[in-house]
Order: structure tokens, then C-alpha cells, then sequence
């Protein structure tokens, strides 16, 4: 197996060894609230949620709720979603839009730039009428590829640090140009550190993701290692897993990839090793026709699997054509609980840049009205929240290979607090989760 390790932090991933109490203790969930979650920067939501001033979205994080808001001066700005009276949640919905924010409790509002504007009754504080200094809580808030980060830091890290290369590496997918398609969560009896384990290594995908080897090259991957925690791996797309006997003709997902940007799989007979190169040249000569701007992504881009884990909890999946944001939020109070959102995004074609009438390489045809271009008709789809067991059952999926990683995680969980496990072990297939927790353990003390 050769793995390209290419390190942009000075900081040593080895920690191969470790206490399985950081995914069981209480106390640990503890220290790791004041030490990660109140610290670091986090991906609230999507800045398509709050496209006008007065839309509004509540990003729920443990113990925390955030209502990210676009203000009146068109800032999107994140409060702590507390009303300033007696402490009421204010915003019980999860999204939607406002002329302001009003508490149910004695009707304290507040505008859409969280500054307090209505208090009932005022002269009956005989100590003052409320003024500013009750309005809304801010917390930092910055905008990013069309995503909302927020942090609780009082003086947090500058973004621009936070992100260091990644923003160079990841911004030329665009994806603040994807299209939110799909919206799920999934509560899992699991820690969320077993959920970006899970999706820090690809040293699992050949036993629990048999159907991986019909479409990606695990053996040649590239692992990236940042400062501040993130990791990066990117894997050869569009072909087989040489560990295995290379098929004579072209693999179904193979074929699929294909047809879908007018190539013929027949013709890849005896050349499965081929199919990846002729995808990238495919969609080179095709993209901008077929109104995909392909321009500033290589040609490895164009074929490969990428995933980044922006630490502490997102995982982005991605290709030119689609990301999936994948990220698990602490429980309030249970350390082998969270909740695991799954975002997907896909990239429709562009109409100003299409000049054939139908655009076949959009991966946006397989979604809404299966149209090449974002639908007239486009809502934003709800979001759908179930527990594990109902994927178990299969009444939900969140695609084959999630569903996979998701059956298993309550099992890890399990076997983690039992007396009969202690410590983990990783090796070198594991460098990004030997990453990660060596930037946990420089954090939770
Ligand atoms: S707690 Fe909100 S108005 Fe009283
Ligand atoms: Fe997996």
C-alpha cells in the first residue's frame, strides 16, 4: 500500500497509543467543552440560509444554541440565542425568516441586528429601562466558500490562521456555487470523535465498503497533515483498487461515470486502467459547453475523491461535482451520544456558460426535477432527522457507504466502554485520527 504523506505542520502525528477515555469519561466531555468546543472555529450552517436580512437559521452545538442571522447591514452575524430578561430560548424554530426577534416569554424583541427594541412595561424597572447592553450576546462570526463559521471564543484564533493553506487548496471548488440537495440528520449512540475517526482513515474500506473498490483507488491515496488539526486525503477516482483483480471491462460505477459524460463503457474493454485518464480529458474538452467550470481545478481534480477534515468535527467529501458536509455535534451531556448531520451539495450547470441544450454532466439532474440546471421551482429541502436504528431497519439511507459506517459506530461505542477494552492503537494507515488526537491532547489537558 503506498500512502503520499505530505505534511504541512510541524507538529508530530504520532500518538498512536491513547486512553479510551476521551470517547467515555464525563469529566473529559467536560474539559473538552471549555477547551475545543468554546475555542475553536465551527461550521455553523450555509450562507444560502440566510440570503436576505432577517432570515435566520439556529445552529445547535451541545449545550449551545447560535441563531445565525443576516443582519440589516447585510452582515451575517451569529448570536447566542438567549433572550436577555430571564434566559429564554428565543428562536424555537430552526430556521425561517424575521421582522425581528421577539421572546415568548414577556415579549422582550430584539431587531435583526440583535439590539434590543422592545420591552414591555419599561418603566416598571425602577432600577433603568433595559437599554443596549441587553441586547443580544454576539459571537465571532465569519463567512467562508459559503459556509458560516462561528466561534465562542472571546478572542479567537484569526479565521484566516484557523484555515491557514486549506483556504488556496479548497477554494477553487466553489463551493459556494453547489446547490444544498439533500439535508439529514442521524442521532447516533456513539461520541463524535468515533465519527471523525471513522471518516479518518481509509484503513477500513476495503472490509466494511467492499462495493469502494469498483470506483476508487484506496491504495494511492495522498494524506495531507495540517496545523491546527485538519487533514486532507485525496484518492484516485474513476478507476479500480489494483489490490484486486483489475476486471476486463469497465466496473457498473465505472460505466455510470461514463455514460454520464458521453463516453461508451465498451469501448474501455481490456482498458479498465484508462477509464480515469479519458474521464479527466472527457470533462476538460466538455465542461464549459456543458456549463461546468472546470478552469481552476487540475486534471486529478477532475477524477479524484477528496476529503478534508477541517478540525474539530467536519469532514468535507467532495468533487468538482458535489460535497458532502459530514459533521457529528457533541450530545449536551452524554458522551456516547451525537447527532451526525449529512449535507449534501451538488453543483448544477451553469446556464450563462451551457451552450449545449442539455447539460448531461450536471450532477444536479439527479435531484429535484432531475434538471441539468437549478429548477425555477428549487426549495431548499427539510431537513430529516431519524435515529440509527432507523437506518438499520431500512427505512433510511444516507447513501450505501455512510449507512455502512453508521450501523457500525453504537458497536464501537460499546466495545469502547466495556472493561475488556482500554486503548486504542493506530498505525500508519491511521496518521490523520493519530493527527487529530495529538491536536486534541495539545488542547484537553
Ligand atoms: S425571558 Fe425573554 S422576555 Fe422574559
Ligand atoms: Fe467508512
Amino acid at each position: 500500500m503506498t500512502i503520499n504523506i505530505v505534511n504541512y505542520t510541524k507538529q508530530s502525528p504520532r500518538i498512536s497509543n491513547f486512553s479510551k477515555e476521551r470517547f467515555v469519561s464525563k469529566d473529559y466531555m467536560e474539559q473538552e467543552w471549555d477547551s475545543v468546543w468554546r475555542r475553536q472555529w465551527l461550521l455553523a450552517g450555509l450562507q444560502s440560509d440566510v440570503k436576505k436580512p432577517g432570515d435566520y437559521f439556529v445552529f445547535d452545538l451541545g449545550r449551545e444554541q447560535i441563531l445565525v442571522t443576516q443582519t440589516a447591514e447585510n452582515d451575517i452575524q451569529g448570536f447566542y440565542n438567549v433572550c436577555q430578561h430571564r434566559g429564554n430560548t428565543l428562536i424555537t424554530e430552526e430556521r425561517g425568516h424575521a421582522i425581528n426577534f421577539r421572546c415568548a416569554y414577556h415579549a422582550w424583541t430584539y431587531d435583526i441586528n440583535g439590539d434590543l427594541s422592545i420591552v414591555p412595561y419599561k418603566e416598571r424597572f425602577t432600577e433603568g429601562a433595559p437599554g443596549q447592553d441587553r441586547s443580544l450576546k454576539k459571537v465571532h462570526t465569519e463567512c467562508w466558500n459559503g459556509f458560516v463559521f462561528v466561534c465562542l471564543a472571546e478572542e479567537p484564533m484569526p479565521f484566516k490562521a484557523f484555515l491557514g493553506p486549506l483556504d488556496e487548496i479548497l477554494s477553487p471548488y466553489q463551493f459556494d456555487k453547489m446547490t444544498l440537495v439533500q439535508d439529514q440528520t442521524v442521532n447516533l449512540d456513539c461520541n463524535w470523535k468515533a465519527v471523525i475517526d471513522n471518516f479518518g482513515e481509509l484503513y477500513h474500506v476495503d472490509f466494511l465498503h467492499p462495493q469502494h473498490k469498483r470506483m476508487v483507488d484506496c491504495c494511492n491515496d495522498t494524506v495531507r497533515l495540517f496545523e491546527h488539526g485538519h487533514t486532507g486525503v485525496e484518492v484516485p477516482g474513476a478507476t479500480v483498487n489494483p489490490r484486486f483483480p483489475v476486471p476486463d471491462m469497465p466496473t457498473d460505477i465505472q460505466a455510470m461515470q461514463l455514460r454520464s459524460i458521453g463516453l461508451d463503457p465498451a469501448d474501455f474493454k481490456g482498458r479498465v486502467m484508462e477509464v480515469r485518464e479519458a474521464v479527466q480529458k472527457q470533462k476538460r474538452i466538455m465542461g464549459h459547453t456543458q456549463g461546468m467550470d472546470y478552469s481552476a481545478l487540475s486534471d486529478d481534480q477532475l477524477s479524484d475523491v477528496w476529503q478534508y477534515n477541517l478540525f474539530p468535527n467536519i469532514v468535507l467529501s467532495f468533487t468538482p461535482e458535489h460535497c458532502w458536509i459530514l459533521r457529528p455535534r457533541p450530545h449536551p451531556t452524554d458522551p456516547s451520544q451525537c447527532e451526525f448531520d449529512k449535507i449534501s451539495l451538488v453543483r448544477f450547470a451553469d446556464p450563462a456558460l451551457a451552450t449545449s441544450g442539455d447539460a448531461i454532466m450536471s450532477a444536479g439532474r439527479h435531484y429535484q426535477d432531475q434538471s441539468a440546471f437549478v429548477p425555477e421551482n428549487y426549495a431548499r429541502p427539510e431537513r430529516d432527522v431519524f435515529h440509527y436504528e432507523a437506518i438499520v431497519s431500512g427505512a433510511k439511507s444516507m447513501t450505501d457507504t455512510i449507512d455502512q459506517d453508521v450501523e457500525l459506530l453504537a458497536g464501537v461505542q460499546r466495545g469502547m466502554a466495556s472493561s475488556g477494552f482500554d486503548t486504542v492503537f493506530l498505525n500508519e494507515d491511521e496518521m490523520r485520527v493519530q493527527h487529530f488526537h495529538n491536536t486534541m491532547n495539545q488542547l484537553v489537558r
